[in-house]
């Protein structure tokens, strides 16, 4: 981008932040998930840091939260609700404590007799903010954070809720703060989160359902919308939950010197205050109890999206101030964002092993769930239309766990009208030939990992209706040659030929088809460069070791157009051997028409398949290279017959092949993506999108203990 893109993109960022924050702030409904305001908000940030003439203290990204409704009175908060700056990665938390060291050198370091504990940890909460004023012990007023200077009271709705005390009556004899015998303070304004379990947002969203009510988007939606019930029966009905976290202004006897002080101090006082806390002497304590809450979130009652790291002594945070809107000793650390934003560059287009040709977006590339991300397959041109993608346009990405990055959504508010449309070419993109469009048959798919680490599709994922598709005419196009070699070598699980070796070998000579793989010998690989007879040697073990293969993987390895993984055991289930096949394909297609499963598209690509003579002498030379096809068993009904099963994580016990093979041994099926129709989903460790897809759906989820008593 130029200068004066930038700076185009400086205001068109800004204008969507503030129509994002009035949907999130005075509507209450936001259209996006946090993780893409915060994407955008990084990078106005970013952007704003090469512009700094253009900062503007009034800009909405300045502002905190949103306007009051009119319905509630508004108050004026006696001290100002601030907002947190937010840290992605342990390098800005180092940054972090380099600015504020530079600000306190001789104290930070000294701990201030404190032993050196100068951190102090706790949960983020993905609730709303509060305040909270007591006096004499007495619960008096209640409001929203509304802009951070004037609020909402809501007093009558947050008496409805358990976890605040109405009148404070003190413990007596705990340790520390507050500890012995404690006294009513005068006046008393606590701060803390109101929050909406898990649990009961989704008993709350299934009722909503079942009463054609919208549904609530998440848990902090769900408690802002029940604050906001101008009738407090309303607002009781939604079991809300309140945790304490900070103290804004006290008139007591009680001298607390540190935030972890104050923590105490309002447990004392009869405050629900969450227990995952620590205070830490230095930043590597810090970031082990990040990593250690964030094994602990997922299963944590209630939403949560970070950590707030304070200094904890209370002289250093008023040495330190605020500046802007939020305090300089504080820092919010937030979890890895499973979705971000970013621009579309360009569209490529990929040549997979059938020939189809696959959109490619190339993007700036960006951070999500950890990693960096910069291109993610499109599918097919439904899918860019569906999304009504154009090139340059600024678009939502999605990475959740073992995901593959999406594409999810097009923010169209983005565009400056100098987006290109994608056409899809009329000529292959690697050898020149004419492009035919194909209609293809609605499909699942399963993403195959290949065995040197890359991913590549062995069906399209997104056939969920019939939809057209753009295929290569040149049976011998070297692209879809290399891509149908990597899928071959990968159904035939020979692990040492990753698609660089492949590569090599093609270029070599070694290797015109996949046929030829089995005839390789140690003297043709060892002198080639970078290749030792101890390398050479494993290679033709192991390829020798994977010559004998099942009738259906077999199948599935030939890459007919339409034969997936699924539906080759079909076939093969049905035929039982390879000969049974080519004898019918010859005599009578119309078999292949009765299977089930089978439609028209797969069973009129398997006949043209099996009746091209060069396929026919692919499969005599693969034999004749001593390949071995099993006849298939017909499989014996077991107690999982007709039930699909998905898996998702790893398990400890077995490898998810053995899981698979132990599944199809019992008669059940194993498939690539959760439905209704999944029966269950077995989830190891760190699963991904598909157990939340479970989830949604309510399909019924296994963990691994279950799982191996059901096969037992
Ligand atoms: S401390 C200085 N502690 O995060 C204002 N805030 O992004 C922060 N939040 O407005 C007060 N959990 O609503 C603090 N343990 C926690 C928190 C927390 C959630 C919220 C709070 C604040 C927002 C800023």
């Amino acid at each position: 981008m130029n200068g004066n893109e930038e700076k185009n993109r400086i205001a068109k960022l800004r204008s969507e932040i503030a129509r994002l924050r009035e949907e999130y702030h005075v509507k209450n409904n936001p259209s996006v998930t946090d993780d893409v305001y915060d994407s955008l908000t990084r990078e106005l940030k970013i952007l704003l840091q090469k512009y700094p003439e253009l900062n503007d203290i009034n800009a909405p990204e300045n502002r905190v939260a949103g306007k009051p409704l009119d319905k509630f009175i508004k108050v004026k908060h006696r001290t100002r609700m601030l907002s947190l700056n937010d840290v992605f990665s342990e390098e800005e938390l180092l940054d972090w404590e380099k600015r504020i060291k530079k600000l306190l050198p001789p104290l930070l370091y000294k701990g201030r007799g404190l032993g050196g504990e100068v951190y102090f940890c706790e949960v983020k909460f993905d609730g709303l903010a509060v305040s909270l004023i007591y006096e004499n012990g007495i619960f008096t007023r209640g409001a929203t954070r509304g802009d951070g200077f004037i609020g909402e009271d809501i007093t009558q709705n947050l008496k409805t809720i358990h976890s605040i005390p109405l009148n404070l009556s003190p413990l007596l004899s705990e340790e520390g703060a507050g500890g012995g015998d404690l006294n009513i303070p005068q006046f008393l304004e606590v701060r803390g989160e109101v929050l909406m379990s898990k649990k009961t947002l989704i008993a709350l969203n299934k009722k909503n359902e079942k009463e054609g009510k919208p549904l609530f988007a998440n848990s902090r939606n769900a408690a802002a919308g029940s604050l906001r019930q101008l009738d407090p029966k309303l607002a009781a009905e939604r079991k809300l939950d309140f945790f304490a976290y900070d103290i804004a202004e006290l008139k007591s006897s009680e001298i607390l010197q540190t935030h972890s002080d104050k923590h105490k101090y309002l447990k004392n006082l009869g405050f629900r205050v969450d227990d995952n806390d620590a205070v830490c002497k230095n930043l590597g304590e810090v970031i082990t109890f990040i990593k250690k809450f964030e094994k602990i979130r997922p299963n944590f009652p209630f939403g949560t999206d970070g950590v707030v790291v304070s200094v904890d002594d209370l002289k250093l945070q008023e040495v330190l101030g605020v500046v802007g809107k939020a305090p300089r000793y504080m820092a919010a650390f937030k979890y890895a964002a499973e979705r971000a934003t970013t621009i579309v560059k360009d569209i490529k287009v990929n040549v997979g092993r059938t020939g189809v040709l696959t959109p490619l977006a190339i993007f700036e590339p960006t951070l999500v769930a950890g990693s960096t991300v910069s291109k993610a397959t499109l599918h097919n041109m439904d899918q860019i239309e569906r999304l009504g993608l154009k090139i340059g346009d600024t678009v939502v990405i999605e990475k959740a766990g073992d995901v593959i990055p999406k594409v999810v959504e097009v923010l169209s508010k983005m565009r400056t009208g100098k987006e290109k449309k994608f056409k899809m070419p009329k000529t292959c993109p690697t050898c020149g030939s004419k492009v035919e469009k194909k209609i293809a048959p609605e499909k699942n798919s399963s993403a195959l990992l290949h065995p040197s680490g890359g991913t590549f599709r062995v069906q399209n994922s997104s056939l969920a209706q019939s939809s057209v598709a753009f295929y290569c005419s040149n049976p011998k196009c070297p692209a879809k040659n290399e891509r149908y070699l990597e899928h071959f070598v990968s159904v035939f699980e020979i692990y040492e030929l990753g698609p660089k070796i492949l590569r090599r070998f093609k270029d070599e000579g070694l290797v015109t088809d996949a046929a030829d793989i089995f005839t390789l010998a140690k003297e043709d690989i060892s002198p080639l460069e970078r290749f030792g007879e101890k390398s050479a040697e494993n290679i033709v073990q192991e390829i020798k070791n994977k010559k004998k293969i099942s009738f259906a993987k077999f199948l599935w390895a030939l890459g007919i157009l339409h034969v997936g993984e699924e539906t080759a055991r079909d076939i093969a289930t049905h035929f039982g051997t390879l000969e049974k096949l080519l004898f019918c394909a010859r005599q009578d297609l119309t078999q292949i028409d009765n299977i089930e499963n089978i439609g028209p598209a797969v069973s009129k690509s398997v006949g043209e398949f099996f009746n091209d003579k060069n396929n026919l002498n692919f499969i005599k030379k693969l034999q004749e290279n001593g390949v071995l096809v099993e006849k298939m068993e017909k499989t014996k009904a077991g107690k999982f017959t007709g039930m699909n099963f998905v898996l998702t994580g790893t398990l400890a016990q077995m490898s998810r092949e053995t899981a698979k093979e132990r599944i199809l041994a019992q008669g059940g099926k194993v498939v690539g993506s959760v439905s209704k129709n999944t029966s269950y989903v077995v989830a190891g460790e760190e699963p991904g999108s598909k157990l939340k897809n479970a989830e949604k759906l309510g399909v019924k989820i296994l963990n691994e203990k279950e799982f191996l008593e059901m096969l037992k």
